[in-house]
């Protein structure tokens, strides 16, 4: 490796695709089911993201641009979790890596700050999203201000009645959030008009917002997870982690706990650890945790699919339970959504990842206790790692080192912990 994996302010991130045993299959065209051409994606993404998105190169240069607004919040802190081991009784050694700290309250600034970066560098002057909880639209809101463009975000109308904080918060930052299913497109009055109830998805607010950036020039979309360059601009997760472990005195985490909805913040912490284990000879575990009414890892099919329910975006081959799939309104938005990264598919493919499935009530009350150990309310969907991980560190060994990625905190989401109180 020309560049060493584990840094506190990492000049890179970490491309796994170079070391899968295997290449990761190829996303597909959805007309002409060809492998996708760089050209395919140029009327949604700036150049320089189509390469990030086909690369195959281990180490790829974080703009100094983007360092810069990185360092306002990074490398953000991991935590000895010992009062969480204490009030558990567990053997194990407890660690988080705290994604809330961004302004934005999650790990998505990372990948935001990049993506509206290299737009406004092609003079882009408006992004369009879609968001789950908010927490993805948040950060696109903030990073477009920080660059100067306008952002328009289709939010998951559940999230969109029962969290209007994050709306408020993307308005702070000057964008402007509709709930989706809207009339505003083609794609939304399609859904309106066969149910007119529904609670919405991720697959139905992406295909709002793809179908809006690809009808302007200078409009383009972003995605918050689930393509292979926001994998890549989450790893400075992992690559921090990495040092701040060996800080401690620890070579490698034994197991890795992260939830798991698009797939991102659990690439960002896990791939660096599992490039050592591809070539350095480590031996981490990792598990994603996802939501038992959504449990797309542990229970859908391997398969090419689309990633939104208008299946105007590329097909991906990816774990799934179908575009067309409606999860219950379940208080963790952003891990609702039908597939998973094709990255991370991968590894859970070829044996590199394993799935856990966590109910909603076993979530709760692992960000209850998470709460009134460590002090931090974590995001909904952060609980599912916690949750995981708490079941783990039980039975742990003595001095097993067990590693969390808390993506989020949970402060404006604390409406959902009402009913768990
Ligand atoms: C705090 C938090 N964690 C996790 C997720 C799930 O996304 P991903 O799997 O891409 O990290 C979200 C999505 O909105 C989120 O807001």
């Amino acid at each position: 490796m020309t560049t060493p994996i584990g840094s506190l302010a990492p000049t890179h991130w970490y491309n796994l695709a170079a070391d899968f045993p295997e290449p990761v299959p190829p996303p597909l065209h959805p007309g002409t089911r060809e492998p996708l051409r760089p050209e395919d994606l140029e009327h949604l993404f700036p150049r320089e993201l189509i390469n990030q998105e086909l690369s195959t190169e281990r180490f790829i240069e974080i703009p100094q641009a983007v360092r810069e607004v990185y360092a306002k919040w990074r490398p953000s802190p991991l935590i000895r979790a010992d009062r969480l081991e204490r009030a558990l009784g567990t053997r194990g050694r407890i660690f988080y890596k705290y994604e809330g700290v961004s302004p934005a309250g999650s790990h998505k600034p990372n990948t935001a700050v990049a993506q509206a970066w290299y737009n406004a560098q092609e003079g882009t002057t408006r992004l369009t999203t879609e968001t789950g909880a908010g927490q993805w639209g948040a950060s696109l809101a903030l990073a477009c201000s920080l660059f100067g463009m306008s952002c328009e975000v289709w939010q998951v109308r559940s999230s969109y009645e029962s969290k209007p904080y994050r709306r408020y918060q993307m308005e702070v930052y000057g964008s402007t959030c509709h709930s989706s299913p809207s009339d505003l497109t083609r794609a939304g009055r399609d859904v309106l008009a066969r149910d007119p109830q529904t609670t919405g998805s991720l697959g139905m607010a992406i295909s709002e917002a793809v179908e809006v950036a690809a009808a302007s020039d200078d409009v383009h979309y972003a995605l918050g997870s689930v393509l292979n360059h926001v994998m890549l601009h989450q790893t400075v997760i992992g690559l921090e982690a990495v040092a701040q472990l060996r800080q401690a005195g620890v070579d490698q985490p034994d197991v890795v706990f992260g939830c798991a909805g698009g797939g991102s913040n659990l690439a960002g912490l896990s791939f660096p650890f599992i490039g050592r284990n591809l070539t350095e000879g480590a031996s981490s575990r990792v598990v994603a945790c996802e939501p038992a009414a959504c449990p797309t890892i542990t229970q859908g099919e391997y398969r090419y699919d689309v990633g939104d329910v208008a299946g105007t975006t590329p097909m991906m081959k990816m774990y799934t339970l179908g575009a067309d799939f409606v999860p219950p309104a379940i208080h963790a938005g952003g891990l609702r959504y039908h597939g998973m990264a094709p990255m991370v598919s991968h590894a859970v493919h070829l044996g590199l990842m394993d799935g856990v499935a966590v109910s909603q009530e076993d979530a709760f009350a692992a960000g209850l206790l998470f709460a009134r150990s460590e002090g931090i309310v974590p995001a909904p969907e952060s609980t599912h790692a916690v949750a995981a991980a708490v079941e783990y560190a039980r039975e742990a060994r003595q001095g097993e080192v067990i590693l969390i990625g808390l993506s989020g905190n949970g402060v404006l989401d604390l409406p959902a912990y009402e009913a768990y109180l």
